[in-house]
């Protein structure tokens, strides 16, 4: 298969492929999968209509000829998509045209965590991001709606950590009102662990979370109220292009990130497609419409009529919501996080 990479028409390359394995999740966070949206009777995708791990594993190849070296499995919850093991696996078995292993990424509510922890160190995945949006028990089961207690997803966090799966990201979406009062104690809690706390700006993705202005915190603000008590200092980004923006603690005790989609968007250097469990690909989180590559998949395309379709759609690209996003931005049906992976 030719490797050629492919840049945009603002010259970003193809980096990141987030690949979405289910839109189901056993949270509803309030933010996310809210229940009046996503109740009993919302309709999941069926089951033949998702990618098969096959399917997926051609993709990814394919993207990552083209450029991709970092893949991020996310959902919905990804460990409710059963056997993902196996996909890992598959996953972990393809090279770079340089022969290099991609990074393997995946992000998770933590409820199945803990028992597949070693099971997916030994299939070949890397490292895992863990939501986590409070430490107060009333406050966290207020926001995934479904009652999980915070100190199972701390078990989660330590099996993580012990089954090699680091640097374990801990992420928590901070919405004014609800959860804001916890960023002392969050910081406090992880200051001194290996585990790198970041905090996100409430975001306007989907349509569903009635997101407004005035919910967000803005990382200025987060990082202010930390400095006050523990002082912060900034740290290089780890790669351009980088979501999060990286502090330490002066005195040592470890890293923190914020990330502000918001109040300082970050697509000058967005390097991330994303593929949903249905097998549309989006060249944006705030996308309204994606490119069915199951169709072409599904139609007997050629690992060449593939490639060709990747690098038109990669090289035809001008997304940058965040930066053009505006009080005057006419609301518009976009995609919801769940199904396009977060
Ligand atoms: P690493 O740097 O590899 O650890 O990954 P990451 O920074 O991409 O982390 P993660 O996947 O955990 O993303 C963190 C959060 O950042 C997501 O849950 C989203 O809320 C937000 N985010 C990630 N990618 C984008 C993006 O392309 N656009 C916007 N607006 N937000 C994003
Ligand atoms: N704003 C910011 N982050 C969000 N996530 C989901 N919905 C939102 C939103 N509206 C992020 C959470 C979670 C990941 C899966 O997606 O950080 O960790
Ligand atoms: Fe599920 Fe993650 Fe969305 Fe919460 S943020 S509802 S855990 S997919
Ligand atoms: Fe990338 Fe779109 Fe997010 Fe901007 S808003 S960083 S272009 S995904």
């Amino acid at each position: 298969m030719a490797a050629y990479p492919v840049t945009d028409t603002l010259g970003r390359p193809l980096r990141d492929l987030r690949i979405s394995v289910t839109d189901r999740c056993n949270f509803r966070c309030v933010y996310c999968m809210p229940k009046e949206v996503f109740g009993r009777d919302f309709v999941f995708m069926p089951k033949d209509q998702l990618l098969t791990f096959e399917e997926i594993t051609r993709l990814a190849s394919i993207a990552m000829a083209h450029g991709v070296r970092k893949i991020r499995l996310t959902g919905g919850e990804p460990l409710l998509r059963k056997d993902i093991e196996s996909l890992i696996q598959m996953l972990a078995a393809l090279r770079t045209p340089e022969g290099e292993r991609p990074d393997l990424a995946l992000t998770t509510n933590g409820t199945v965590l803990a028992q597949k922890a070693r099971a997916l160190k030994a299939a070949g995945l890397d490292r895992v991001t863990v939501s986590l949006d409070s430490l107060d028990d009333t406050i966290f089961q207020a926001m995934n709606d479904v009652a999980y207690p915070v100190a199972k997803v701390l078990h989660a966090l330590d099996a993580a950590e012990e089954a090699g799966l680091g640097p374990v990201k801990v992420n928590m979406v901070v919405k004014r009102g609800l959860n804001d009062h916890d960023i002392l104690a969050m910081a406090r809690h992880f200051r001194g662990t290996p585990f790198i706390l970041r905090f996100i700006e409430f975001m306007d993705v989907g349509s569903s979370n009635g997101w407004k202005m005035d919910q967000v915190v803005p990382s200025e603000e987060v990082l202010s109220r930390i400095n006050d008590v523990f002082p912060v200092e900034p740290l290089e980004p780890n790669y351009r292009g980088e979501t999060s923006q990286r502090w330490k603690y002066a005195d040592g005790s470890g890293e923190i990130g914020v990330i502000s989609s918001v109040t300082r968007a970050f697509c000058s250097g967005c390097t991330r497609a994303r593929l949903s469990a249905d097998g549309k690909l989006f060249t944006c989180l705030f996308a309204t419409t994606g490119q069915d590559l199951r169709a072409l998949l599904r139609g007997g395309a050629t690992d060449a009529e593939l490639a060709d379709a990747l690098a038109a759609l990669w090289g035809a690209r001008t997304d940058r919501y965040s930066e053009l996003r505006s009080a005057s931005t006419p609301p518009r049906k976009k995609i919801e996080m769940s199904y396009i992976g977060g």
